[in-house]
């Protein structure tokens, strides 16, 4: 029996990920210790409830459409640990759901550690803390030491996008069906399958997939709403040629349109000179190079597959933000930047600074202004 005092709504004119704006924005990894800095810079992201919560409520304050954290088991060891100590995104996204009340609020599953009917349910749970501002982070995890850790087997690249199609399809079915339904698939069997409540967003909550390879941007294309692209060369004829390509891709593979973001480090001063010190100062001074080198090796970026120059460039954007899109500057040029991701066709960016708190207020009170003047937001 569903139940009717519960006031379900389009997600398109619920959740702010739907929305009109120009360019979207979002934070990155606050819910991990030092968020995307692999750096012992003095003002870094040291995870705590009270922290966390500060740079959502200034997210939501600013009326940034997408709060996005990390699912992250262990660190990347190094000197630092980065991302070692942290929250878990499901239960980390009910508490960030029930202090907000503007931006999307979004919780990140590795399929292969969660059961979907749990899955479904706690989403299920967010999106009503949230009143239709939930979505789901579908990843299909790369980090084998943290998979390892689970006892569980991880399975070749793209069958791992197998078991997501399948482990989606439930989830689905459970958000949406009324009657109980069987499932008998190759990863997954549920007997009388049932939910309830439904997502207060219908017809299902919105979805995000930040697939990279060829196979994960097929499963984002023809499964999510929101799609990532990685920013590796600052080249921008060729990064638009790419979001146009992907944008195809869900047109005419699938008949879908999706919303294309990517994520970017922002490192603002007051002169140009200063940022640029900054971010020496990031790297080759407070940088965890071990760290970098360890996450880098488990992605499979290293001396195998890169020129040496290239390898150390691609360290250096980890240690200070992730290998985001640098965006270091004025704010003036910070917000030229904006409008070149924006002119390039990207629907918006998830955001992170190496001094998170700080960096935010500052973005609040000097750079937002001028990303409205310029029509961004
Ligand atoms: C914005 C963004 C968020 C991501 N979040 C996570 C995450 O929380 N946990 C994780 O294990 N991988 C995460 N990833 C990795 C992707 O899900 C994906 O596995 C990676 O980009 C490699 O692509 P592939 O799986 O198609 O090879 C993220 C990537 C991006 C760009």
């Amino acid at each position: 029996m569903a139940n009717d005092i519960i006031h379900h709504r389009d997600r398109r004119s619920v959740n702010p990920i739907f929305n009109d704006r120009k360019f979207k924005l979002g934070t990155f990894q606050t819910n991990l210790d030092y968020g995307c800095l692999m750096s012992d810079v003095e003002g870094r992201l040291k995870i705590t409830w009270p922290n966390t919560l500060e740079l959502a409520k200034l997210a939501d304050a600013m009326d940034f459409e997408a709060i996005v954290p990390v699912a992250r088991w262990r660190g990347f060891g190094g000197k630092l640990n980065p991302a070692g100590p942290g929250f878990e995104t499901y239960t980390w996204a009910a508490g960030v759901a029930a202090s907000t009340s503007r931006s999307a609020i979004v919780a990140t599953s590795h399929c292969s550690i969660n059961h979907p009917i749990t899955a479904a349910k706690q989403c299920t749970v967010i999106d009503h803390i949230a009143n239709g501002r939930f979505m789901l982070n579908i990843v299909t995890g790369w980090n084998r030491p943290e998979i390892d850790m689970f006892g569980v087997e991880m399975l070749p690249h793209d069958e791992r996008y197998d078991v997501a199609v399948e482990w989606l399809d439930v989830i689905k079915r459970l958000w949406t069906a009324q009657e109980e339904f069987d499932h008998e698939g190759k990863y997954y069997k549920i007997v009388k399958g049932y939910l309830q409540p439904k997502p207060i967003q219908q017809p299902f909550p919105a979805i995000m997939n930040a697939g990279g390879s060829e196979r994960g941007r097929h499963f984002a294309a023809k499964y999510c709403d929101l799609v990532f692209i990685p920013l590796g060369q600052p080249d921008f004829e060729r990064n638009k040629a790419q979001i146009e390509a992907y944008r195809r891709l869900a047109r005419e593979e699938y008949g879908r349109e999706v919303s294309v973001w990517t994520s970017a480090n922002v490192i603002q001063a007051d002169t140009e000179a200063e940022a640029r010190r900054f971010f020496d100062y990031i790297v080759h001074e407070r940088g965890d190079w071990e760290a970098a080198t360890f996450a880098l090796d488990t992605i499979g970026l290293n001396a195998k597959t890169f020129a040496p120059e290239a390898l150390k460039h691609l360290k250096e954007l980890f240690i200070a933000g992730w290998g985001a899109y640098p965006l270091i500057g004025t704010k003036e040029q910070v917000v030229e930047g904006f409008t070149t991701l924006s002119a390039m066709g990207l629907d918006g960016a998830l955001l992170a600074w190496p001094r998170f708190e700080d960096g935010m207020r500052e973005f609040r009170d000097k750079t937002y202004p001028l990303l409205v003047q310029a029509g961004l937001r």
